[in-house]
């Protein structure tokens, strides 16, 4: 029997998704030593084998078959556009991604004006503006602390993931339209998907068949 190898994205999200394997018998006891600096985990019983990435990373794991299966958000798994097969949501991690900014801009976005968006997700803010809303505008790219650009003067809105929506408030931003919802998502390699495809539906139907009764 040949390893099933998972990537799962570094954070919290990795100790939930843990949680939820262990609830299906998937373990991995090494994985929990906090202070290991090892990369790569094994579970010689039961042939599996995991590693934590980059959230950016995981789909291209999982798209050159690096890793059987992969646990990411929704969020990257769009911004990334990797060729992969999206097979359950987890229901972890529920978020939105939204437009936000000053409620002045509620007009800038309603008359389609050229305005500046900033965004840790380029991608997401280009199809959304191009593809859905027709609007041309010019996009920044930055890598956090995104609600600071509509504040300084860099953007006139912001494209983000919205949680409780504190960080909008504390900051006098808003939600002004919403794009998409996420969550947590298991992803599968398309040629992993054929050639190990008893396993990994098993897995899928344990994780399944877990989540209807919690
Ligand atoms: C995310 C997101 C928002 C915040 C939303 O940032 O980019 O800033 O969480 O959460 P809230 O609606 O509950 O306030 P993260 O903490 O991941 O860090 P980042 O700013 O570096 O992206």
């Amino acid at each position: 029997m040949r390893y099933i190898t998972f990537a799962l994205a570094k954070g919290r999200l990795a100790s939930n998704t843990m949680e939820l394997l262990e609830k299906v018998g998937i373990s991995c006891e090494e994985m929990k030593d906090k202070n290991s600096r090892k990369l790569i985990f094994v579970n010689e019983e039961l042939k599996l084998k995991f590693f934590l990435a980059k959230a950016n990373d995981v789909p291209t794991y999982v798209e050159y078959g690096a890793a059987d299966i992969g646990f990411v958000g929704k969020d990257t798994i769009l911004e990334e556009g990797r060729k992969l097969y999206e097979v359950l949501d987890l229901g972890l991690g529920k978020c939105r991604m939204c437009i936000a900014g000053p409620a002045a801009a509620k007009e800038l976005l309603q008359h389609g004006e050229l305005i500046r968006v900033a965004t840790k997700y380029p991608n997401i803010a280009k199809d959304y503006f191009y593809n859905k809303k027709h609007q041309t505008v010019e996009i920044i790219k930055l890598n956090g602390s995104i609600e600071l650009a509509p504040i300084v003067g860099l953007s006139e809105v912001i494209v983000d993931i919205v949680e409780t929506g504190s960080t909008l408030r504390e900051n006098g931003l808003e939600v002004l339209e919403e794009i998409c919802s996420l969550s947590a998502r298991m992803v599968v390699n398309e040629v992993s998907m054929k050639m190990e495809q008893e396993r990994i539906a098993k897995i899928i139907r344990d994780l399944k068949d877990v989540m209807a009764t919690t």
